[in-house]
């Protein structure tokens, strides 16, 4: 869209030669990628993929807990490091990798050994094998968690090639951290073409899973060096935080995102943070800053609202710097280039 919007300008005006150049430039850099996607990508090489990986999904996630919301989570990060290309699934033997970027990352052993059973399942249908990337087998299984946790259930949109090169250093700006004012979700968000509509219906994918608490303890306890900004906390709530979360915390100890309702996927996200329940900083100030407080009001109350923005910005996330070309290929195995 940018490309052509460019092209018509230079048309009409042979002196914004520069402008063409520039919009050019920026229609390669911008991130949603022009690359076609297609509902219907593999209807006739690999037919049957999206029943294969929704029963490998349905199982794993009936076997493990972590599974669903970690696969969740695993297509999020995949998508905001180098596009969603399964990068983030590569392990290196040096551990120059996504991976072993750190904490950060706490990627799940059990969402990773989701997309495996998942690709597994793929490649041992004769018709599918070699045809199915490990991208869309991803962007795939994050649709079925949602949908199985009684989220949306919407249609994925396919044809995404597997990247070649995973860093560690490529982890390092490029994830959102839990202390982020609004400010800076917006400019993560909106580096990868995203709303700050999309960042928060997003954002409520934090209706399932968990948090380690060292990721909200400077949030919960007075510590020589504050946060910056500490949104407010429900005194209820933070009593409890304390109590699975002491000072002197394991590192193994875990606390919902959603004290609701942690294991459905529903619209209470948006009602904890009405209450000052929201577990990190980054989920609060949805609601402390009044420039995302009436969005946030919206999908409290009204569960289609969320519903529709989730599937349009999942879509949309779906899109980020996603490789057609030589840059791409489809990996025989998720977590080595062939
Ligand atoms: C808006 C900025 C975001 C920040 C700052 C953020 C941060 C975090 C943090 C710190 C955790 C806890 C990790 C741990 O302690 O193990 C977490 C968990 C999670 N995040 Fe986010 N996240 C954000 C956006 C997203 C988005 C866009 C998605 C997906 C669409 C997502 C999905 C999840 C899920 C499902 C979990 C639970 C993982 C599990 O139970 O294993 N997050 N996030
Ligand atoms: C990522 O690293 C963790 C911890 O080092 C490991 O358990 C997991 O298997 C790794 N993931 C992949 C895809 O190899
Ligand atoms: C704190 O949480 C309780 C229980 O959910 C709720 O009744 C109360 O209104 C909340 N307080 C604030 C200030 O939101
Ligand atoms: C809730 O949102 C949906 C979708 O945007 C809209 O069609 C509907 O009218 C809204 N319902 C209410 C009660 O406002």
């Amino acid at each position: 869209m940018e490309e052509s919007l460019s092209l018509s300008l230079s048309l009409s005006c042979p002196l914004s030669l520069l402008s063409f150049f520039f919009l050019f430039t920026l229609s390669i850099l911008s991130p949603i990628s022009n690359a076609q996607l297609s509902q219907n990508y593999y209807t006739t090489s690999c037919p049957n993929v999206e029943s294969l990986v929704r029963s490998a999904v349905s199982l794993k996630v009936q076997q493990s807990m972590a599974a669903g919301p970690g696969t969740l989570r695993l297509f999020f990060h995949d998508c905001f490091i180098r596009g969603c290309d399964a990068s983030v699934l590569l392990t290196s033997s040096t551990g120059d990798d996504e991976n072993h970027s750190g904490a950060d990352l706490t990627l799940s052993p059990d969402a990773v050994d989701t997309i495996k059973k998942a690709k597994e399942a793929v490649e041992g249908d004769p018709q599918c094998s070699n045809k199915v990337s490990c991208a869309d087998v991803l962007a795939l299984a994050a649709r079925d968690v949602v949908s199985l946790t009684g989220g949306p259930y919407y249609k994925v949109e396919l044809g995404r090639l597997d990247g070649k090169v995973s860093t560690r250093a490529a982890v390092k700006y490029g994830l959102p951290g839990p202390s982020f004012n609004l400010d800076q979700l917006n400019a993560l968000f909106s580096a990868n073409g995203l709303t700050q509509t999309d960042m928060i219906a997003l954002s409520g994918a934090h209706t399932i899973g968990i948090s380690h608490c060292d990721k909200f303890i400077r949030r919960i306890y007075q510590f020589k060096d504050p946060m910056p900004y500490n949104p407010p906390i429900n005194l209820t709530f933070l009593r409890q935080l304390r109590q699975t979360c002491p000072m002197s915390y394991q590192q193994s100890s875990f606390v919902n995102l959603d004290p609701i309702s942690p294991f459905k996927f529903d619209n209470a996200y948006y009602q904890n943070l009405q209450r000052q329940m929201g577990l990190l900083a980054s989920d609060q100030v949805l609601f402390a800053d009044r420039r995302s407080r009436g969005t946030v009001n919206l999908f409290a109350t009204n569960q289609t609202a969320f519903e529709e923005a989730f599937v349009a910005a999942i879509t949309k996330l779906g899109k980020v710097g996603v490789k057609t070309g030589s840059d791409g290929e489809i990996r025989r195995v998720c977590t080595a280039v062939n």
